[in-house]
This record gives structure tokens, sequence and C-alpha cells, in this order.
């Protein structure tokens, strides 16, 4: 029952009066009465100057407006935090959970009846289904989308597996400083996320995997007509979702976080998809457990062909068919039964008939995948006892199973000082090692996981080695990189405790992490350990570095949990 102004008025004192003052006020930006009647869709937009990504969130929201308008509703958009990955300090994780307090709080706040979340790049998209779920408004979610590829001497451009790729060769001395320089003007060329399927592409697929945002919606370019026209039916559906129990913490539930999961592994997506998905499934309830991970890797096929893992861009995954493609791939290893936010089940959607012809060079079909199994695991071992994370999709299969000494970096600081240092102690064939960039360093978990290649091998040829760290990877890289180790080294965890010389197994195949040093040395070394995090000792970064959860369960804040209401169930 659509509630319009009347929504959330106060609760002291003449009510009728606060409905009269809210009306008066609401007049004074010009809306009739008729309008002022209507039901009120809330939009939640996140454009910045600081948000490259979102630029084109003006025109975005105006096509929301249609929508809502010809469904008979009254839009009203509201700022949110914004967060624009590239510039934000230490990292954009940190400011996750804010901007899902942030759009909880506001949406339960301000007097609307439903909610379009209009969010694209990285942390936005996770931390709007966050505070949705939490807020219990009927919600859609509606992203951003890719941005184009650029060109530079007749090669195709795509931020930003090509930035780490041309910055990698120019560090071995493979091009010149003039072309660095020309290739940066090409990598990012329109509005949009990042054009290949990093984090925002994985989350924009998430989003749709769960039922939360429009079939077909993930994919379509930032600058293409049907972004728009997504745009507005998400304004329609929003009016329609109204009075509904389709809230977003119904519709997420185990099945379909596993459904999510599915998706991620057969994308061969973002590492950071894990932790996101993690407090996301947290906040309806749900447990996302590492080990499932491993066991829904081993039936899970990847079948995209896209960067960084494989060769292609985000515009030609909507091209071929877009996760519409994926899914029907999927369709005998989903939870069919799972609701969405359309009113249909997902299993509904995937019987209607396909629109168009699936380009099976860009996703292929179950029966010849591009690997039978996911694209991401969890290592367990006494060095992760409560896991670790290896895309290995994105690894070296020669470096799999292998032993080695570690070359450990006791924090970010001492990796910057000595990774470059010609002295450094370091053959290829060594396992790199950071410590204390985990969640509650204060760096507060950085895309740091990706560390470079010693300079003096990576003039020699060395292009990849395996690496360990509590930090996370950028969705857009690639390496044998294993992430996301917990509990971290701030914390006492035992990638603490690792020494220079240590010896360190690493087994894809038994999905384990070893640390090769008897237990009594290791309680001996832990009786000395002293963390060389810093305390956070005021405003937000106490909050976070008080209340930040590990990675296993997504680094939401410990008070951000389940509403107490035992409600999380499907809806039919
Ligand atoms: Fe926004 Fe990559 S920088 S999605
Ligand atoms: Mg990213």
């Amino acid at each position: 029952m659509a509630t319009g102004l009347r929504r959330g008025l106060t609760n002291y004192g003449d009510r009728e009066f606060s409905a009269y003052l809210r009306r008066s006020f609401a007049k004074s930006m010009g809306y009739s009465d008729e309008l002022l009647s209507r039901p009120i869709v809330g939009i939640c937009h996140t454009p910045s100057g600081f948000n490259n990504c979102h630029r084109h969130f003006p025109e975005m929201l105006a096509a929301v407006k249609r929508g809502v308008l010809t469904a008979g509703g009254l839009p009203l958009e509201f700022p949110v935090v914004s967060l624009g990955e590239v510039f934000l300090n230490p990292t954009s994780l940190k400011f996750r959970n804010l901007m899902s307090i942030d759009v909880e709080e506001m949406i339960r706040a301000q007097p609307m009846d439903s909610v379009v979340l209009m969010g694209g790049c990285d942390k936005t998209v996770p931390a709007q289904m966050m505070g949705a779920i939490s807020a219990g408004l009927p919600a859609i979610q509606l992203v951003g989308g890719p941005m184009m590829t650029g060109r530079y001497e007749g090669q195709r451009l795509g931020a930003c597996t090509d930035c780490r790729r041309f910055w990698a060769t120019f560090r071995s001395g493979g091009i010149s400083e003039k072309e660095i320089n020309a290739i940066e003007g090409n990598l990012a060329t329109t509005s949009g996320t990042c054009a290949v399927m990093g984090t925002a592409s994985t989350m924009a697929c998430v989003a749709e995997a769960l039922g939360l945002a429009l079939p077909g919606s993930a994919a379509i370019p930032a600058v293409h007509a049907d972004r728009l026209r997504c745009a507005e039916e998400s304004g329609r559906l929003a009016m329609q979702l109204i009075g509904t129990e389709l809230t977003p913490d119904r519709i997420i539930n185990t099945k379909s976080v596993e459904n999510a999961l599915r998706v991620v592994l057969a994308l061969s997506g973002s590492t950071n998809a894990i932790i996101h998905l993690a407090a996301i499934a947290r906040r309806a309830g749900v447990t996302l457990s590492l080990e499932r991970l491993n066991e829904l890797s081993e039936t899970t096929p990847v079948l995209v062909n896209l960067k960084p893992v494989g060769e292609n861009y985000m515009e030609d995954f909507h091209a071929a068919g877009g996760l519409e493609g994926v899914l029907r791939e999927l369709k005998t290893l989903l939870h069919l039964e799972c609701m969405t936010v359309t009113g249909e089940t997902l299993g509904e959607r995937l019987e209607r008939p396909l629109s168009q012809t699936i380009d099976r060079s860009v996703i292929r079909s179950s029966d010849n995948p591009i690997d039978p199994v996911g694209g991401l695991v969890a290592l367990f071992g006494s060095l992760a006892p409560r896991g670790a994370i290896l895309k290995r999709a994105a690894a070296d299969p020669r470096l799999f199973e292998i032993e080695g000494r570690a070359v450990v970096f006791s924090s970010l600081e001492d990796l910057a000082a000595r990774i470059d240092d010609p002295d450094l102690d370091i053959a290829p064939d060594d396992i790199l090692v950071l410590q204390n960039a985990g969640p509650k360093s204060s760096a507060a978990m950085p895309e740091a996981g990706y560390l470079p290649i010693p300079k003096k091998l990576a003039t020699l040829g060395v292009k990849d080695m395996v690496r360990i760290s509590d930090a996370r990877m950028s969705g857009t890289a690639y390496g044998t990189i294993v992430l996301h180790v917990t509990p971290e080294a701030a914390t006492g965890g035992p990638l603490g405790l690792v020494r220079n010389g240590d010896r360190i197994r690493l087994s894809v195949s038994n999905r384990r992490l070893d640390l090769l040093v008897d237990d009594a040395e290791l309680a001996a070394r832990a009786r000395n350990l002293k963390s060389p995090i810093s305390t956070m000792c005021r405003g937000y970064s106490h909050l976070y570095q008080t209340h930040v959860l590990q990675a296993d369960e997504g680094c939401d804040f410990d008070f951000l949990g389940p509403l107490p209401a035992d409600d999380t169930v499907s809806v039919r």
C-alpha cells in the first residue's frame, strides 16, 4: 500500500501537523498536489566529481524518473556517499561499510515506498545491496554498465587489465616512457565501469544472479541506448514493487547466494566478489562458507572468455549474449526456484525464449567449457586456518604444487622500500609474503596482494611468482596470488609469524597452504610478536578498525548483522 509523503511521519506530537509541514516544504520544490499524492520511489544516486565511472548518471537518472513517472509514481533522488575506486585513500573497501550505512539509514529515514539503487564502481554496488537488505524496503539495483574499449596503434585497450599489462612491460623496459604516456589517454575513454570482468562487472553480474537487478542488465555498456531503457524499466519496476514482499532481505537466501557464487566461478570473476558476497549474505542471515565455495568450484565450469583471464571485453560479453548466456548454460546447476525482483523465479526467467544467438567465441557452452572447474578456490592450512583465496584461472598452473623459500615483507612500507632493491635476496622460485595488510591494518586491506615482481627478476623476464598476503587484489589483475589470508597477521594470524627463509608449501590440488615450521618455534615467535599496526584512535578509522570482521565474514562491521526478525525465507 503506497504511503507517499506520509511514510515515516514523526511520532511525537501532532501527526497531521507533521504531514502538513512535510507537504508544504515539498511544495517549495514546485510539485503539484497530484504528484505529491503519488507513491514515492527513492533513487539512491551516486554521482561524484571523484567517480569517473558514474559520469553518465545524470542521464540515467532522467531515464529512471521517466519510468517512475509513467508508472504513476513520484521519483525523488537522494545522494549517498559515492566511491570512485582509484581516488580513495587508503582503499575504497574501507568506505564500503560507511556507504552501506548511509544507504540503509537514508532509505529508512526518508519517506519512500521503494528504491532504485544506482551504482556501478567496485564498492558501490555491494554497499547498496548491503544497505538495502538491512533497510528491508523493496529495492532494485541498477548498475551503470561497463566502459567501451579504447585504441592504441591498432590494439584494443580496456581499464584496467591493460593498464597493468603495459605498466609491467614498462617496468621491465619493454616500452618507452613516451609510449606509456601515449597509452595512458586510451585506457579509459568513456563513462562506465572497468571494461573487463573486474570487481564492478562481477558485482553487476552478482546483482542480476541474486535476483536484485533486471534480467539482461548486468553487461549493457554504459553508453549504450539499452542502458537508458534499462534505467527506465527499473523505475517502472520500482513502482510495481511497492507494497509487495519482494524486499532484498527476502530475495537473498542460501540458495540465491549459491547461484551468485556459481556465476562468479563461471565468470572467473573478481576475488573481491567473495568478500562482498559474504557481507551481502551475512546481512540476510546467510553464512557464505569457503568450504562450500570449493565444492561448488569443483562442479562449475568456466564459460566466459573475458579479460583479465581471457581475451574479450565487457562490450563483447554484452554483444555475445551477456549473463543470460551464462545462466542458461548453468541451468542444471542453479536453484531455479529462487525469486527475483521481477516477481518471476529464476527458472521462469530462463524458460523464456532467447532473444539472440549466443556467440560461442565469448560464452562457451557447458559441454565445451574453457575450464571444467571454477575460476576460484579457497585454500586452508597452517598458514591460513580460516582460509585464503586463489584465482586459479588467472594463475600459472606450473606454480600450483610447489614448496619454496619465503621472502617476507612485514608491511606495505617495507614492501615499497625493498621490493626493487638490487641487493634483495630473491630467486624466481621463492615465495613473496606480505604481512600486515589485512582488514585491521591501517591500510584497511588494500589491493596490494598483487605484489610487483622484484625489478631484478622482472628485467630477467620473470612474469609470475607465488605471492601470499592478507591483502586483496584488483579484479582486473592476474598472477599466482594467494589473497585474504585469514586470520590476518595483525590479529595474531600465522601469516605474521613467517620469517625470511621459512619453507611454505602450496598445493592447489589439495587446497592447502602450509607453513613448514614446527609448532614450538611458532609459539616462541608468537610470544615475541609485536604488531607493527598502529591503533587508529579517532573517527571513522577507529570505528572501522574496532569493528571490521575478517575477510571470511565479508569485512562487514560486527554490529551490522541481520535484522532480528526471522522472515528471511523465500516468498514462495
Ligand atoms: Fe570504477 Fe574500475 S574504477 S569500476
Ligand atoms: Mg577494481
